[in-house]
């Protein structure tokens, strides 16, 4: 070894106010144990388990067979932009213009974008908890600070603008509304969602709506906030085609907001990722022009999936769960659980791996210690093994 193999890289300051994903670790431990030739049965990843549907990989084909394989513009090709803002129209209603659109390397990107164009030192962020891991190491790694909202687990993690009002300060800069929501599957009901919104257009703070899991509802039709009269100018929409149609690997999001900031997170990207894969821009294209039939589809699935999970974690004695009414994420109570040494949900979750061979994600990722996230975008033969294994942990068996 080389002495400067041995040395220690000195790392700027930022890089230490950030971890690394945690639903990214748990990934990389249930893999580690299944080359190992162990059984693990995976409730970690946040992915569907379907294929991208086929009129999507065909336009993709296309798109290398035409030799569509060079730089496009930094935000997106036109086409893309036009595609994004004439669905977000149809789905809920709303009226962009492709300059108020860009599509980035996946909604995390959009929303890493976002935090850099806007968050500067010691600006706050409000975001309700349990939230997902990633907002709050953006957050940070812009300089900002975390406001956090807490939410009852009795009340099925209910955001209110009641809640959220005693945070706000004069450097409150931004607000993240995430609904459904990852990890707990809550949905905002429209009323506040838009009680919401009128709170942080009074106080200045601009809202920013995850719209990762929109198309995935189980009771309420789809909703953007940004169909508000008015609400553009103060919302902005992350979004993202990964979950909506399979297309996690694909790496596509955008935003929608105001074209200024559209204009500062492009100036962003173009020294850093410039445009998102070319290929990937065709074959999104086509999910959101082609058929859109294969998100009932999805959806009916997940619900038959969110039934069976809760009924089973409800059959264990000492858990509870409120039911999730979007995104296809369980997160139930499992303080029942704590004893033989287990003090907290990493705890749990580690020793659940270790001695169960269950991969999950535990609370403390998203803000709660008595909880772990069950991710139920795997088959019902997963679910009933995995639910097996977590009944027999937790009861002791
Ligand atoms: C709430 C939420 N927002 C955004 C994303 C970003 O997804 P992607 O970067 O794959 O588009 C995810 C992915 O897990 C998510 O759960």
């Amino acid at each position: 070894m080389t002495p400067f193999m041995q040395s220690t890289v000195e790392l700027a300051e930022r890089i230490s106010r950030i971890s690394e994903s945690s639903t990214m670790k748990v990934a990389a431990e249930a893999d580690r144990l299944r080359r190992e030739g162990i059984d693990v049965v995976d409730f970690g990843a946040g992915e569907p388990d379907f294929p991208t549907p086929d009129n999507i990989k065909q336009a993709a084909m296309a798109a290398i067979a035409a030799n569509f394989t060079k730089y496009t513009p930094t935000g997106g090709t036109a086409e893309l932009k036009k595609a994004i803002c004439d669905r977000h129209h149809d789905d809920y209603g709303t009226s962009y213009a492709p300059a108020e659109c860009m599509v980035t390397v996946g909604g995390k990107h959009a929303i890493f974008n976002l935090m850099q164009a806007v968050i500067g030192e010691g600006d706050e962020v409000i975001i309700p908890v349990p939230y997902w891991v990633t907002y709050k190491d953006v957050v940070t790694y812009a300089g900002g600070k975390c406001v956090f909202v807490e939410t009852d687990e009795r009340d099925g993690f209910r955001l209110t603008a009641a809640a959220i009002e005693p945070h706000l300060t004069s450097k409150s800069k931004l607000l993240i509304i995430n609904s459904p929501n990852n990890p707990s599957g809550a949905v905002l009901d429209r009323e506040e969602f838009e009680r919401i919104y009128q709170l942080a257009a009074r106080r200045g703070v601009r809202l920013m709506t995850d719209e990762c899991y929109c198309r995935f509802l189980y009771d309420d039709q789809p909703f953007s906030i940004a169909s508000m009269p008015g609400a553009k100018e103060n919302v902005v929409v992350a979004g993202s085609l990964s979950k909506t149609y399979a297309m996690t690997g694909w790496r596509i999001g955008f935003a929608l907001a105001p074209k200024s900031l559209i204009d500062a997170m492009m100036k962003l990207q173009s020294h850093t990722t410039s445009n998102p894969t070319s290929i990937s821009q065709k074959a999104a294209t086509e999910a959101l022009r082609g058929p859109q039939d294969s998100i009932p589809i999805m959806l009916a699935e997940y619900r038959k999936r969110r039934d069976y999970v809760v009924k089973r974690l409800r059959a264990i004695p000492g858990v509870h769960i409120a039911e999730p009414k979007g995104a296809f994420y369980a997160y139930p109570n499992i303080a029942a659980g704590f004893r033989n040494g287990i003090t907290s949900a990493i705890q749990f979750s580690e020793r659940l791996l270790a001695d169960a061979h269950v991969a999950v994600v535990p609370g403390e990722a998203f803000g709660t210690s008595e909880h772990i996230r069950i991710s139920y975008a795997t088959s019902m033969t997963e679910l009933e093994r995995g639910l097996d294994r977590i009944e027999r942990f937790i009861s002791g068996k």
